[in-house]
C-alpha cells in the first residue's frame, strides 16, 4: 500500500522537495521490494541542518535515587545480578540504555566484604565514588583504593573487579561507560574471568604513585597503551589544582575554572572514547551560555547551584547527576555566595575530536543567557 513519502520536504534550494504523485508512490513501493529507496524521500531527515539529539536534558537527584539504590542490596546479590546497578535511563534513549547520547551511567552499591566477579569488555568505564569507605578496584592486577570523589578507569579490554573491604562501610559510586557507543559500532565483547577473581600482582595504588606526580615522570617509565596508566585520579589533588588555577586565572566565561583529566604520557584524554574533566564555579559565578557537539554527563562533586539547558532550569545539589545533550545550549550557576561548586564531567569529547566532529558556538552576539521557560 502506498503511503505519504514527502513528509520531510523543504522548500529551500539544494534540499529535497519532491511532491508525492501516484506514479512516484508506486515507484517507491517497487524500490522497497528490492530493499532500496529514493534518497530524496529521507535526505532532509537523515541530514538535518544541525545536530538533532534524541536525548532529553535530565536531572537525576541523589535524594530521589539513594534509597532505591540501597534497597537493591536486599533484593539481589552481586553474584546473581553480576553487577548490582540502578542505571540512568534517558527517556529519549531507552532503546540503547543510555543516560545521554552514547554514554551509559548507573549507580552501584556494594556492602563491606562484597566483591563483584572479575570480567573484561570492549566498553571503557570510569567509576566515581560517591559515599562509603573501603571501596577498591583491581585493574589488570593493579589494586586501587578509592575514596570520596576519586575516580578510577577500567579501560577497554582490561580485567577488572570491584569490591569493598570487610572493614569498610556500604559504598555507592557512579559508573560511566561507552556501552551504547561500542554497541553502535557493533564491536562489543564481554568475558567473565575464568577464576571469577584476579590476583593482585603489584603494590597497592602503584599506578597512581608512579604516574600521578605533577611535573614529574619516571625516567624508565614505559607505557604505550591507548589509555592512561594513571588508573586512579584522586579528589584532593584535583580540588587543589582547581583552587590554584582559580587563584591566578579568570577562567572561561562559559565554564569557569575547567581542567581536563589527562593521560600523563600523551597529555591527551584518559581513554580513547571517554573524557573526564572537573570544573569549579567560584562563589556567585554564573557562566554564559554556549553549545557544542558531544554528550556530557555532569556529576555534582561539591556545592549547589543550577544549570539552564535548552531554556529549562535544573537545580542541583551534591551528587546529583545531569546531562547536556549534543548541541544543547547550557549555562551553569553557583547558588552560594561564599562556597565554590565543583562539577565532574564525563563525555565523548575524545571521539568528537578524533573524528573531527567537534564544534562549539556562543549564545548571542556577545555572549549571554538563555531565556528560561516558566
Ligand atoms: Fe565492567
Ligand atoms: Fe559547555
Amino acid at each position: 500500500m502506498t503511503k505519504a513519502r514527502d513528509q520531510y520536504r523543504e522548500d529551500v534550494a539544494g534540499r529535497a522537495n519532491v511532491e508525492d504523485t501516484p506514479e512516484l508512490l508506486a515507484y517507491y513501493d517497487e524500490l522497497e521490494r528490492f530493499d532500496a529507496g529514493a534518497l530524496w524521500t529521507v535526505a532532509n531527515k537523515i541530514e538535518p541542518w544541525e545536530p538533532v539529539s534524541s536525548s532529553h536534558p535530565v536531572l537525576w537527584r541523589y535524594q530521589d535515587l539513594r534509597a532505591h539504590v540501597l534497597r537493591s542490596v536486599d533484593l539481589v546479590t552481586p553474584e546473581k545480578a553480576g553487577r548490582r546497578v540502578i542505571y540512568l535511563n534517558n527517556p529519549g534513549r531507552s532503546d540503547v540504555a543510555a543516560a545521554v547520547g552514547w554514554i551509559y551511567a548507573g549507580l552501584q552499591v556494594m556492602h563491606p566484604g562484597e566483591q563483584a566477579s572479575a570480567h573484561r569488555h570492549s566498553a571503557s568505564a570510569i567509576r566515581f565514588i560517591m559515599e562509603g569507605t573501603g571501596a577498591y578496584t583491581v585493574v589488570d592486577g593493579h589494586k586501587m583504593t578509592l575514596g570520596h570523589n576519586d575516580f578510577v578507569l577500567t579501560p577497554n579490554g582490561t580485567w577488572h573487579e570491584h569490591a569493598v573491604a570487610s572493614d569498610g562501610t556500604p559504598c555507592i559510586w557512579q559508573d560511566g561507560l561507552d556501552i551504547p557507543f561500542v554497541n553502535a559500532m557493533e564491536a562489543n565483547f564481554y568475558e567473565v574471568h575464568p577464576d571469577l577473581t584476579q590476583a593482585v600482582a603489584y603494590p597497592v595504588d602503584d599506578m597512581t604513585k608512579t604516574w600521578g606526580n605533577p611535573g614529574l615522570t619516571p625516567r624508565d617509565g614505559n607505557w604505550s597503551k591507548g589509555y592512561s596508566p594513571m588508573f586512579k585520579y584522586e579528589w584532593a589533588p584535583t580540588y587543589e589544582a582547581l583552587s590554584k588555577l582559580a587563584g591566578c586565572s579568570d577562567g572561561s566565561p562559559f565554564d569557569g575554572i575547567l581542567m581536563d583529566y589527562v593521560n600523563p604520557v600523551t597529555n591527551g584524554p584518559v581513554m580513547k572514547t571517554l573524557g573526564a574533566s572537573m570544573q569549579m564555579l567560584r562563589p556567585g559565578e554564573r557562566t554564559q551560555a554556549h553549545r557544542h557537539t558531544g554528550s556530557y554527563l555532569y556529576h555534582v562533586a561539591k556545592g549547589r547551584g543550577h544549570s539552564v539547558i535548552n531554556g529549562k532550569r535544573f537545580d542541583w545539589a551534591e551528587h546529583d547527576i545531569f546531562c547536556v545533550p549534543s548541541w544543547a545550549w547550557h549555562e551553569h550557576a553557583n547558588a552560594s555566595a561564599s562556597e565554590d561548586a565543583v562539577l565532574f564531567c564525563l563525555s565523548d569529547l575524545p571521539v568528537m575530536r578524533a573524528m573531527g566532529l567537534y564544534r562549539e558556538q556562543a549564545f548571542g552576539e556577545n555572549g549571554g543567557h538563555q531565556p528560561v521557560m516558566p
